[in-house]
This record gives structure tokens, sequence and C-alpha cells, in this order.
């Protein structure tokens, strides 16, 4: 017992990448980066609604659902049972990597236990969500929401269920049933055509195949045979089902603890949490952000970092960095270091601002509220902090940026405790300073 408790200790060599705000802070960099010094990258949890975006050799590809070390040869990639697939977009998200000269095969595996996301699942996200008015949560309508209802409700279908066409049929079939009836009854819309899916999803079987494995069992032996393995969360931690700003937050576990069940890799088995972490704050769709700009300012954010969503094109919502919300996401996660994302946005500002608590009813807070009602009544306490009003484009080490910048990264570290360790000045790869 106490021996192979020691071995797993030992062996600890998965690691995990979160965003620790709202999503959409930079990790698909920094997974790419790192994916070249692991064996094994793996996705845990989402779907095709994250969109990584990586530049390399003067392209930028947008991934949704194929781990990004997909285009480091010798990395193998896992798409985990956390995650929900849209056969059709994952297919053609191959046909994209294989188009650009990159070999897919034996070099990437899907869970059998992940769940399907479903024409009908699309259909009724957006009716769902038309039908929500002003409580929009702002889902992006590629079904994930209700796809995950379905694996909760024990009715959803999985990659497995591909292998087996007659149990598939059955099973579009009974859920066709029940959810027809609420598709014409009330939502007032023409009923799917049960048998065209049934159709289309049969075809499916031959051509996933060569994918699907128990990925759970297969990543847990090849940690116990040495193998590094990176597990890279979507979204971030204050959209977590969970720890998030409920309602408005995903429909799975973003956080450290969902690398785990959305994987089958052991918890002790990971042993660093990187969580990822933007020099200011954004926010796509609708909930709470106590630090948003509704300013110049604000807009000036938006435009210098690009800040419209990789899958939907929308415009998220800017503000200054808020370390209460940071501090909340160290803890849930386990964070053991930061990476610093798009800190060149802030090059063109002669002050940048740092929330440290909040004003709640006239009272100073620490703590980050996480329901929605009392996160949107808070006020947002200032640190100002001298600009730099340079570029730090060129440098490679931390001495090598400028002295503001440092002081700014110096003033997160001693607010958190954690160390930021990788510090990214620009999109491009080589763009980064480690310590
Ligand atoms: P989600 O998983 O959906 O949350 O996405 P993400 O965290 O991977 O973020 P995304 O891929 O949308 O990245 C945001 C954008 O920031 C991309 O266009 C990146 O190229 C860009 N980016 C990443 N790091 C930096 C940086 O340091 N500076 C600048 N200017 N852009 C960066």
């Amino acid at each position: 017992m106490k021996e192979q408790s020691q071995r797993r200790q030992d062996a600890a060599t998965a690691t995990v990448i979160v965003g620790t705000q709202f999503g959409d802070e930079g990790k698909g960099k920094l997974v790419d980066f790192l994916s070249a010094r692991y064996d094994v990258v793996v996705r845990y949890q989402g779907g095709a609604n994250a969109g990584h975006t990586i530049c390399f050799d003067d392209k930028t590809v947008v991934l949704h659902l194929v781990p990004s070390g997909i285009f480091h040869e010798g990395c193998i990639c896992v798409i985990g049972n956390g995650v929900v697939i849209d056969p059709t977009a994952l297919l053609e998200e191959i046909k994209q990597v294989e188009a650009l000269g990159y070999d897919v095969k034996d070099r990437l595996f899907i869970s059998h236990n992940a769940h399907l996301i479903m024409p009908y699942h699309k259909l009724l996200d957006s009716l769902n969500e038309n039908a929500q008015n002003a409580k929009k949560i702002g889902t992006t309508g590629r079904g994930i929401g209700p796809s995950y209802e379905d694996k909760f409700a024990r009715k959803g279908i999985r990659v497995v269920d591909l292998l087996h066409p007659e149990i598939l049929a059955e099973k579009i079939r009974e859920n066709l049933d029940a959810k027809n009836k609420l598709i014409t009854s009330v939502y007032d819309t023409e009923a799917v055509d049960v048998e065209k899916i049934v159709e289309e999803y049969s075809e499916f079987d031959a051509i996933i195949n060569p994918y699907v494995k128990n990925t759970q069992l297969w990543l847990n032996r090849q940690i116990q045979q040495g193998k590094s393995v990176l597990l890279e969360g979507a979204q971030g931690c204050l959209l977590d089902v969970d720890h998030g700003t409920y309602p408005y937050v995903t429909s799975s576990n973003p956080t450290s603890g969902g690398a785990s069940t959305g994987s089958g890799i052991a918890p002790n088995y990971i042993g660093n949490v990187i969580g990822v972490c933007k020099a200011y704050m954004t926010r796509v769709g609708n909930g709470a952000f106590p630090t948003e700009l509704f300013d110049a300012t604000g807009e000036d954010l938006g435009r210098i970092g690009h800040e419209f969503g990789a899958t939907t094109g929308r415009r998220r919502r800017c503000g200054w960095l808020d370390l209460v919300a940071l501090r909340y996401s160290l803890t849930i996660n386990g964070v053991t270091e930061i990476a610093l994302t798009k800190l060149d946005v802030l090059d063109a500002f002669d002050e940048v601002k740092i929330c440290t608590s909040y004003k709640l009813d006239g009272r100073e807070i620490k703590d980050f509220p996480t329901d929605d009602q009392t996160l949107s009544r808070v006020e947002p306490v200032y640190t100002t902090l001298k600009g730099w009003m340079v570029s730090n484009a060129e440098a490679r080490s931390f001495g090598e940026l400028h002295p503001a910048t440092r002081a700014f990264i110096e003033f997160i570290e001693t607010d958190t405790g954690v160390p930021v360790n990788c510090i990214s000045v620009g999109p491009g790869r080589d763009e980064t300073v480690f310590r």
C-alpha cells in the first residue's frame, strides 16, 4: 500500500494549465509552447465553444477540439472523457490539421466515454437561448450545454455508441421521441428528422474508430511508464459550473479538479498547476464583472488586445486586472505558478490599475463572492501603478523587462504569494520570458 502511494507521488508528472479568469487568457499560446516538451497533451472539458488561437510560422490557426500539441511531431493528443464532441466539427478540424501537413494517425485519441453533441443539442441550445431574452447566458449555440444536460440526465450518446450502430440508432430514436415533443410544443418549431440523424451518425462508425480508445486507463499507464502529460483547460475558473459566477458559467469544470474527472488521470498524479492570467480582464456574455470599464480605456484595451472571440467573433468586455478574483482562482485550482499573458497590451498606458479588494455596502472585502447577485454590487478598490510606455517584445529575461513592468509583475506576486514564472510579451511563440 505504502509502496504504491510512494510510486504515485514520485511519478507526479501531469501538469494542468487552467485559465484563472473568464477564459480567453491566451492559454493556447502557452499550451502550444509547452506541448513541445510533453509526451501527451489532453483536453479535459468543454467542446468546440473554446477556441485556442496559435500563431506559428506566419500562420494563425484556431483549434476548437484537437489539443494544440498536434503541431508538435512526437506529441500524442487526447480528447478526454470530459469533453463533448461534435463529430462533424472534429472531422473538419482533423482535415484542417492534415491540410497543414501534420499527420494525426496514431497521434490523436478520443475517449470512448466522451459524450457527443447531436444536431438536436445545437437546435435546443439556440431555441433556449433565444427564449431567455434578457437573461441570456451568452452560449455559443454549439449544443454544449444541452449535451452536458443529457450526460447528467443519463440520456447522453457517447463516442462508444458510434461503434455500435444499432444501439446508436435506438438511443437517437429514444432521445428524439422526448425532444421532438419539446421542440414542437414548447418552442413551436418543426420536429427534427430522426431517420436523417440516424443515417448521418451511423456513418461515423468507420471514420471515428481509429481514434477511439479507453484513454482513461491509457493515460494513467502512460504516467506510470514515466511519460509526461499536459492537461489543457478551456475557458476559465470563473466560468466553472461549480466554482464560477453561476448561472453565467459554462456547463463543465475548467478548474484543475475537472482535469482529473475529465481525463480519468488520478488526482495524485497531478503535480503542477499553471494558472494563466491576462494582464487585464475580459469577459464574454453576461454576468457580473467588477472591474469592467465603460470608457475609452476599456475601448483601448479591447482594440489593442484584439478582444474578439476566436469562435464567435463576439466583442469581449474589458477591464483592469482583478486580484480578488485571481486570489480566489489560485486557491480553487491550487495554482503553483502563474503565466502572465498579453502584457504588451498595457504598453500604451501611462498608468495601470490593479484591483486589490472590493467595497460591498461600504465595507472592504478581500474574498471573491461567487454569487452573481453579490458580485454585481461590489465596487473595485484600485492601486494605481506607473505604466511603462515602451515595448517589452524583445525581452527574453526578467531583467530585460522595463522596471515599471517588473514592478507590475512583482505587485501581483506579492499580493497573491504565487510566482509569475512565465510572461508573455506578444502573440508569437518566442515573445515569452521564462524565469
Ligand atoms: P479559451 O480556451 O477559449 O479561453 O482561449 P485561450 O485562453 O486560448 O485564448 P485565445 O486563444 O482566444 O487567445 C487569445 C488571443 O491572444 C489569441 O489571438 C493569441 O494569439 C493572443 N495572445 C496570446 N498571448 C498574447 C500576448 O502575450 N500578447 C498579445 N498581444 N496577444 C497574445
